[in-house]
């Protein structure tokens, strides 16, 4: 007779006080590991990179010594840190083969999916690619740290049917990034502010996409096989392609006084969810959110027009927000709700944005990656089965329809 497992067959899932599954569903209080890379302050809108606050690293860093600053764990040197950013101007080029899958990619591929491809599709271009060893795991993140920008401009300008942008080896990594993008060098105040989205999105603790190239690194797989893992999951909305949604959301709404109406609509009824509010671990605002508004601020201040526009609905969205479901709930609006403000304030089409994130988040992914690893256990949780055993196997042609 078909039966269901009794608990001490699954003790490992039973709670031992109530005799009942202990579930941990979306592994809310999963602690994975011991680290030094990141802290969130979730209540208090604290975040810290090895113990330097998100704010002073956005006012004084760069996208290169924050990249540093998580894989060495110190803040590098004048010397250490022009040495590193010559590593990563050396490895900007990618190769030829690369270019030629690019132009083969259809052209409606979204470049999240595009930058999947190709990330997997370079590694087997690195003849180091199966060695795990600490050197050729830091060099091959320098490598493709320097090479995420070359890949997702090639991509965009070749999907426009434009050629290619070569890489500037003078220019910053956020300089150069734009410079691939539109063609020309980018005023100072744009550079300044892609260069602070970066050091934004490097890095944040285990979340769905860290987790994942941990998974996948902690079964001793190669780097590019994690990083891959990774993009997937930052492609989702729940996660990194927020930053996207948000922006076509305050679209859809069209024009500041018609917010209200919209948030009546789809928020108070619950059909839909604000993109770039809530968060599992900030139940207070996001200290990044802060910095990427001022940005916005900033832009919409200085081109009117539509950026102005988008500026002002997502301004009114944020009011009701705050009050309505941050005060209240802890659903306050997250660092994805402006930050494609501030990149379509320079010209970067809306589905650039997410690939934007991923180019900054391998900084945090790959520190993740080498922490873990360098006392590895295979990620392999369990599940409570909730199913029958010992049901009767019935050969396929008894079986009925
Ligand atoms: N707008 C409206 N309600 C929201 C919300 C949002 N953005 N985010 C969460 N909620 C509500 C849920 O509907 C749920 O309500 P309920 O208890 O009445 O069912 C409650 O808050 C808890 O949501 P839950 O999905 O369980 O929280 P979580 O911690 O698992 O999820 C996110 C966190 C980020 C996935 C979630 O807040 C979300 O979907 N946000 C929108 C996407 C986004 O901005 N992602 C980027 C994160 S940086």
């Amino acid at each position: 007779m078909p039966r269901k497992p009794k608990p001490e067959e699954q003790k490992w899932c039973i709670d031992p006080e109530t005799g009942e599954p202990k579930i941990d569903k979306g592994a809310k209080n999963l602690c994975l590991d011991k680290s030094t890379i990141c802290f969130i302050d979730g209540f208090h809108s604290k975040l810290y990179y090895r113990g330097y606050s998100i704010q002073d690293l956005a006012e004084h860093s760069t996208f290169e010594e924050v990249a540093y600053l998580l894989w060495y764990g110190e803040l590098p040197t004048r010397r250490q840190l022009e040495d590193f950013k010559g590593y990563l101007r050396e490895e900007r080029d990618i190769p030829s083969q690369v270019v030629d899958l690019i132009r083969r990619i259809p052209r409606d591929t979204h470049p999240m999916e595009a930058l999947r491809t190709l990330v997997s599709y370079l590694g087997n271009f690195d003849p180091g690619r199966h060695d795990l060893s600490r050197d050729s795991m830091y060099r091959k993140a320098v490598r493709l740290t320097a090479k995420l920008p070359t890949i997702v401009a090639s991509y965009y300008r070749i999907r426009r049917g434009l050629e290619p942008v070569p890489p500037d080896y003078t220019m910053s990594h956020a300089g150069n990034f734009l410079y691939m993008i539109h063609g020309e060098k980018p005023p100072a105040s744009w550079e300044r502010a892609m260069d602070v989205s970066l050091i934004l999105y490097a890095e944040h603790e285990m979340n769905a996409s860290a987790f994942t190239t941990v998974v996948i690194a902690s079964t001793l797989a190669d780097y590019y096989s994690a990083i891959v893992g990774g993009i997937g999951a930052l492609r989702g909305p729940l996660h990194g392609a927020a930053n996207e949604m948000a922006v076509r959301q305050f679209m859809e709404i069209g024009s500041p006084d018609r917010v209200d109406e919209w948030y009546e609509r789809y928020i108070l009824t619950k059909q839909r969810r604000v993109m770039g509010a809530g968060h599992r671990v900030y139940k207070s605002y996001d200290p990044r959110a802060a910095i990427f508004r001022e940005y916005a601020r900033k832009f919409a201040e200085e081109k009117g027009g539509e950026v102005k526009k988008l500026y002002e609905i997502a301004s009114r969205l944020e009011q009701r927000v705050m009050t309505e479901l941050c005060e209240t709930r802890g659903i306050c609006t997250n660092v994805d709700y402006w930050s494609g403000i501030v990149y379509y304030a320079m010209g970067i089409p809306i589905d650039l944005f997410t690939p934007i994130f991923a180019i900054a988040r391998v900084a945090g992914w790959t520190a993740h990656i080498l922490e873990y690893i360098a006392n590895n256990k295979i990620v392999r949780p369990r599940l409570y089965y909730d199913g029958e055993l010992d049901k009767k196997y019935i050969p396929l042609d008894e079986r009925k329809e």
